[in-house]
């Protein structure tokens, strides 16, 4: 009852709406599935504007979509421009909906939604994996038995540049049979462009861990992007990670969230095989990250690569830390020691700089902002008699006022 109502006053907003307007936004996203079933079915055009939809909403605009009174047609009649005109409406079929699609369409539109996976972000790659499998599911849809499973062509280079996986190898299992050594070998790279559901993935995983009884070469361990995310922190103990290009290949962000104890380890792993943190490094790296090395390996950071990695934020590191890093950019800004530029270079490190350093700055009139100042070392700062005192009254209303 409350969905009818609801319903028959938003037609009339709607109605009166000619184009879908972004200020119904929160209205028509927080919508009730009963509600998106009882309005017009222009509705969808609406719906195309929501950021996401629950799994509820998503029924919902099947069951629109099902009903054949929308302007794409009932979604035996669609092809690849109908798809393509559903634009993140797509994202919501379903396998009931997608197996009434002319199945020529459907997997042109698989390749191309396969053809910019690599290209996008975490989040549009799962809601991709998501119509992809279920687009897999609507091809095959009764489990095979083995018995009279035709068994695809093995992966080559031209298979993988011509299929895709998920769709072409219908379960995980034909995947590990068709998965050869070589290709592994020599076209990791291209396996891992493909869309990979979570099961996909862990085969390829069993896979690699035959083909390299004894861990892979730094090589393809660059290659893993978001495979290496399976892996456990006892394993990434044992990897073979040497170069700096392979572990900020590794941290990537666009391939995943590592724990904090797997990238730990991994940062570890390759301090312990002789690797030098570079500037680039520890720009990704970053922040929380950056203050769980221990101070060893703090100390084992060359000078240049804090001279090159950006401003890097340490402000939760513990004092001793940020003495370490004070100390180090200190040496990387050596050459610029008194001019302007070498204040703003020193400002993200000045956490760990001692009285004498502070009394230099202030003494030298520089215009410290209140962030920097309340980031000060508070025991040091105390030591600096004039440092407050200058601060303050350099800026007529004092530091901590602006
Ligand atoms: C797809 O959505 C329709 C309409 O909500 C529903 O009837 C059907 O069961 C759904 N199919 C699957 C496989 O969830
Ligand atoms: C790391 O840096 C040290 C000192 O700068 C250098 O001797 C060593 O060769 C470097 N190691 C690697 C793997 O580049």
């Amino acid at each position: 009852m409350q969905a009818a109502l609801a319903a028959l006053l938003l037609s009339a907003v709607l109605a009166a709406a000619t184009e879908p307007y972004a200020d119904l936004g929160v209205l028509v996203c927080t919508m009730e599935p009963g509600t998106i079933t009882a309005l017009h079915p222009s509705i969808l055009e609406h719906l195309k504007l929501c950021p996401m939809l629950t799994g509820a909403q998503r029924d919902a605009v099947n069951a629109v979509l099902l009903k054949s009174s929308t302007v794409y047609g009932h979604p035996s009649g669609w092809d690849l421009e109908t798809l393509q005109h559903l634009g993140p409406l797509a994202l919501a079929l379903n396998q009931t909906t997608l197996s009434l699609v002319d199945k020529a369409a459907r997997e042109a539109f698989a390749r191309s939604i396969a053809a910019t996976y690599s290209t996008q972000g975490w989040e549009q790659r799962q809601q991709s994996l998501t119509l992809l499998t279920a687009m897999a599911a609507a091809s095959h849809p009764r489990p095979k038995r083995s018995a009279d499973q035709e068994m695809p062509e093995p992966i080559t280079t031209r298979v993988l540049s011509e299929s895709i996986l998920v769709i072409d190898y219908d379960s995980p299992e034909q995947f590990y049979l068709c998965l050869s050594d070589s290709v592994l070998q020599t076209d990791l790279e291209h396996v891992l462009e493909q869309p990979l559901t979570t099961e996909y993935l862990w085969v390829l995983k069993k896979r690699l861990q035959e083909v390299y009884p004894t861990g892979m070469p730094d090589a393809q361990l660059r290659r893993l992007g978001p495979l290496s995310r399976l892996y456990t922190v006892q394993e990434l103990s044992q990897w073979q990670v040497t170069s700096a290009d392979t572990l900020c290949a590794l941290l990537n962000p666009s391939d995943g969230k590592w724990s904090s104890a797997q990238k730990q380890q991994l940062i570890a792993r390759f301090l312990e095989l002789g690797g030098n943190l570079t500037g680039p490094l520890l720009q990704q790296i970053g922040g929380i990250f950056l203050c769980d090395l221990n101070e060893e390996q703090i100390e084992k950071i060359p000078p240049e690569a804090i001279g090159s990695a950006g401003e890097l934020d340490i402000s939760s590191c513990s004092q001793n830390k940020k003495d370490q890093f004070y100390s180090k950019a200190q040496q990387a800004f050596a050459s610029q020691a008194g001019t302007k530029v070498y204040y703003f270079q020193m400002r993200p490190y000045l956490g760990g700089a001692p009285a004498e350093d502070l009394k230099d700055l202030a003494e030298n009139g520089v215009d410290m902002d209140i962030d920097t100042f309340l980031a000060l070392n508070p025991n040091e700062l105390q030591v600096c008699s004039c440092c407050a005192v200058c601060w303050c009254y350099s800026h007529g209303g004092g530091v901590g006022t602006r």
